[in-house]
C-alpha cells in the first residue's frame, strides 16, 4: 500500500483553460502538489473567491502533472452546480487555492501484468497518469472508456495512443459500441486477458465493473466519487461502508482511506446508509434495516 503523502495548500496561477469535448480543463501552476502527485490523487479547490458563501472545497481528480513552471496540475470537470460554474469562468492568470494531493492513490502491481483501465465520463481523466506508471513497470495497458454520448467520452485519442487496445462505448451509439462499459467488459476482459481491472466513474458503473471482475475472479481497484466537504478527513461527509481485512464493515472516509478501494470490499448496495452490521452502527445487531446518512 502506498504511503500517504502530506498535502499542501497552494495559491496557484491558472496557466491555461480549455474545452475538451463536453468538459472544461484547468491547468494550474502548483509545484508543491505536482511533485507529490501519484496516480489516483485528487485536489480540493476553493471556489467562489474571497467573499463567497461557498465554504466547502470541491474535489477533482488530477488528470495530468507536468514539470513546466516548476510543476503544473491539470483537472478536468463538468459543470454541475455553482462551484463548478464559477470554475468554468476562470481565465489564465487568475489565482486558485488548491489543497493536495489528497487521498490514497492506485496501488501498482509488482509484476508486469495485463491491466485493463475502465473509465466513465470524466472519470477517465484519472486513468492516464496511472497508465503511464503501469507502462513504466512494463505492464500491458488496455482501455475501456465510455459515456452517454461521443462528447462525454473523455480521452479517447490519448487512450488510442497509449493502450494496446482501446474500446469505446456510448449509450446513444454515437461512438464505439452502443451500451455501457459494463456491457462491454466481459468481452474486453477475455480479449485482453486482463489480470487486473482499474476503474473510475459513477458509482453505478463501479458497482457493475466490480460485479463483472468478481465473476472473472480478477482483482479490481475502484476510485469512488462520494460527496465530500473538507476533503481531508475532518467532517465525515464522505463515509461509505467498506469491508475490512477482518471481514468487518466499517464506515470509512473516501477522502482519506480512499478514494481508491478494492471493488469487492465496497458495499455498493448500502452506499448512502449505515448498514446495521457496520462497526459502531446505531442500534443493536439485528435492528431492522439500514439507516440513511445525508
Ligand atoms: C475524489 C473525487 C474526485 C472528483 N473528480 C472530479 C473530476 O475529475 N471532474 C468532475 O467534474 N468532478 C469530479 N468530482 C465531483 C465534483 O467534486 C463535484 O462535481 C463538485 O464538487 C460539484 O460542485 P458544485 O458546486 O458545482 O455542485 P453542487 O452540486 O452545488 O455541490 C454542492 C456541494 O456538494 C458537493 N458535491 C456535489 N456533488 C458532488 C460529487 N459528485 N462529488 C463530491 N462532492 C459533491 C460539493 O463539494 C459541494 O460541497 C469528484 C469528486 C470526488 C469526491
Ligand atoms: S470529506 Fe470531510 S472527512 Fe471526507
Amino acid at each position: 500500500m502506498e504511503t500517504p503523502v502530506t498535502p499542501v495548500q497552494v495559491t496557484g496561477t491558472v496557466l491555461t483553460t480549455r474545452r475538451v469535448e463536453a468538459y472544461h480543463a484547468l491547468t494550474v501552476v502548483a509545484p508543491g502538489i505536482a511533485e507529490r502527485f501519484r496516480p489516483g490523487h485528487f485536489v480540493a479547490v476553493a471556489v467562489g473567491g474571497p467573499q463567497t458563501s461557498m465554504l466547502t472545497r470541491r474535489a477533482f481528480s488530477v488528470h495530468d502533472v507536468k514539470p513546466d513552471y516548476g510543476g503544473t496540475v491539470e483537472f478536468v470537470f463538468t459543470v454541475r452546480g455553482p462551484g463548478t460554474s464559477w470554475l468554468a469562468g476562470r481565465r489564465a492568470r487568475d489565482t486558485l487555492d488548491l489543497v493536495g494531493p489528497l487521498g490514497r492513490p492506485f496501488p501498482l502491481p509488482r509484476d508486469p501484468v495485463s491491466c485493463l483501465l475502465v473509465g466513465g465520463e470524466y472519470g477517465s481523466a484519472t486513468l492516464f497518469g496511472l497508465a503511464d506508471a503501469l507502462q513504466q513497470r512494463d505492464c500491458r495497458v488496455d482501455f475501456l472508456l465510455g459515456g452517454a454520448s461521443e462528447d462525454r467520452v473523455f480521452g479517447a485519442l490519448r487512450a488510442r495512443r497509449m493502450g494496446v487496445t482501446t474500446t469505446l462505448t456510448t449509450e446513444d451509439g454515437s461512438l464505439g459500441l452502443r451500451g455501457t462499459v459494463t456491457d462491454a467488459l466481459p468481452g474486453v476482459i477475455t480479449d485482453t486477458r486482463a489480470d487486473v481491472v482499474y476503474a473510475c466513474g459513477p458509482m453505478d458503473m463501479l458497482r457493475g465493473v466490480t460485479a463483472v471482475s468478481v465473476e472473472f475472479d480478477i482483482p479490481v481497484q475502484v476510485a469512488v466519487e462520494e460527496a465530500m466537504a473538507c476533503g481531508f478527513g475532518m467532517c465525515m461527509t464522505c463515509v461509505l461502508p467498506v469491508i475490512g481485512d477482518d471481514g468487518v464493515t466499517r464506515m470509512v472516509r473516501a477522502c482519506v482511506e480512499g478514494p481508491v478501494f478494492r471493488g469487492e470490499r465496497v458495499r455498493f448496495d448500502d452506499v448512502g446508509t449505515i448498514p446495521f452490521d457496520a462497526l459502531g452502527a446505531p442500534g443493536a445487531p439485528g435492528h431492522s434495516g439500514a439507516r440513511h446518512v445525508s
